[in-house]
């Protein structure tokens, strides 16, 4: 067998040659980018998110605009938020600049417009530049961070869109109201600077901007981001596979997108497995892929130990919601066949929504995670 390289990715944010599509959502951040029009992204989870931002930053910016893309996932507190973000700036300022003639200048130009700070050039390894505040109280230094950076910025006619990933995470930290009133007077005081905020958590982002009484109220236009086109990721894939002179029908794809609600990260890891196994000059047919499918979710092993932590009510409503697709899950038909009540269904859904396994959108209940959806519908 000759090892060729895989065209699909599942695993990391992609960018480049593995990432398919979405020229409107690319020109439309574009746009705002340029515009310095705040952006709310949010979507389901593994749609795409993080590489559009990706893909945008390094291929399809104008090469002078900075970049800071920073995930705060992880973090659980106002100096984890300090850092990340500091972080993010620390690299935007670096650029692509390898030159330690010009990065030392650069650095220390930027000595005069960051307050209560020490910037310092670190060149063993790869460059990096450092901002070490002296400031003790993290809710100042975070202002004094974005104050000079956008200060250097206005100085020196640049221009910065720094993306914050995850961006509801900021509800859950301590003191959450404290964050998000001084983020938004950051914000409200950016110059030559925009930023995009995304996030998984649709209701909670959205509570964020849409709330009068919150402090993020009307700081950005809402953009949602929908699956990839079923037709264009459908000609994208099928192109690939041509490398091996594979053909896949276009009945097969468009059951692996409709069963995986479009998801991109699960079409991509069954695109990956295929490529890799499927033999030179094959066909890709209907039924393969429905095989090829339940086998990859057959070798889930974890998913009954899991499915054994919720209440029985809670068993029952996630194998309705995953057999019926989400859809009339009150018809009377399905209650007689799985023998529940409307009552439990109806609470049994609304505890699911609260540990975040299920979610409502539109009028469909949808799985979070699309392989657990799957296995139990193929129970
Ligand atoms: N445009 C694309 N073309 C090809 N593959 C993509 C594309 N966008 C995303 N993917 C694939 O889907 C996976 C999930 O994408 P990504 O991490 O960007 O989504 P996300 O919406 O940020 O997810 P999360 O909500 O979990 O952070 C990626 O690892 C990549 O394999
Ligand atoms: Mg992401």
């Amino acid at each position: 067998m000759i090892n060729r390289k895989n065209p699909f990715k599942f695993d990391r944010e992609v960018d480049g040659s593995y990432f398919c599509g979405r020229e409107d959502a690319i020109s439309d951040t574009e746009d705002y980018i340029v515009n310095q029009t705040n952006m709310i992204m949010f979507s389901k989870r593994r749609i795409g998110k993080s590489s559009l931002i990706k893909e945008v930053f390094n291929n399809r910016l104008d090469k002078g605009i900075l970049t800071a893309h920073v995930d705060i996932y992880a973090i659980s507190n106002i100096r984890e938020l300090y850092e990340y973000l500091k972080e993010g700036i620390e690299c935007s300022l670096l650029g692509k600049e390898s030159s330690l003639d010009k990065l030392s200048k650069l650095t220390q130009t930027l000595n005069d417009f960051f307050v209560n700070s020490d910037i310092k050039l670190i060149v063993s390894g790869s460059p990096k530049i450092e901002i070490s505040s002296t400031e003790k109280d993290y809710y100042k230094s975070l202002q004094q961070l974005f104050y000079g950076y956008f200060a250097f910025l206005k100085a020196n006619n640049l221009q910065a869109i720094i993306a914050i990933d995850e961006f509801q995470k900021i509800v859950s930290l301590k003191d959450s109201e404290k964050v998000e009133a001084l983020l938004r007077t950051i914000v409200n005081k950016r110059e030559n600077c925009s930023f995009i905020f995304t996030g998984s958590k649709r209701n909670l982002l959205l509570s964020l901007f849409n709330k009068s009484d919150r402090p993020f109220f009307k700081l950005g236009t809402e953009y949602p981001l929908n699956p990839i086109d079923m037709l264009e990721f459908f000609k994208w894939t099928e192109s690939r596979f041509k490398v091996k002179n594979v053909i896949l029908e276009k009945d097969a794809f468009e059951y692996l997108y409709d069963i995986s609600d479009g998801e991109t990260r699960f079409i991509q890891l069954v695109s990956y497995k295929l490529f890799r196994t499927q033999e030179d000059s094959s066909i890709i047919t209907l039924a393969i892929m429905a095989k090829y499918v339940n086998s990859i979710i057959k070798s889930k092993k974890d998913f009954g130990m899991y499915l054994e932590t919720f209440t029985t009510a809670q068993q029952n409503t996630l194998k309705v919601i995953a057999v019926s697709g989400g859809v009339n899950l009150f018809d009377e038909k399905v209650l007689i066949r799985y023998d529940i009540k409307t009552s439990s269904l109806q609470s049994a859904i609304k505890s699911l929504m609260e540990k975040g396994i299920v979610f409502k959108s539109d009028d469909y209940v949808q799985f979070e995670d699309i392989e657990f959806k799957l296995w139990l519908k193929f129970l």
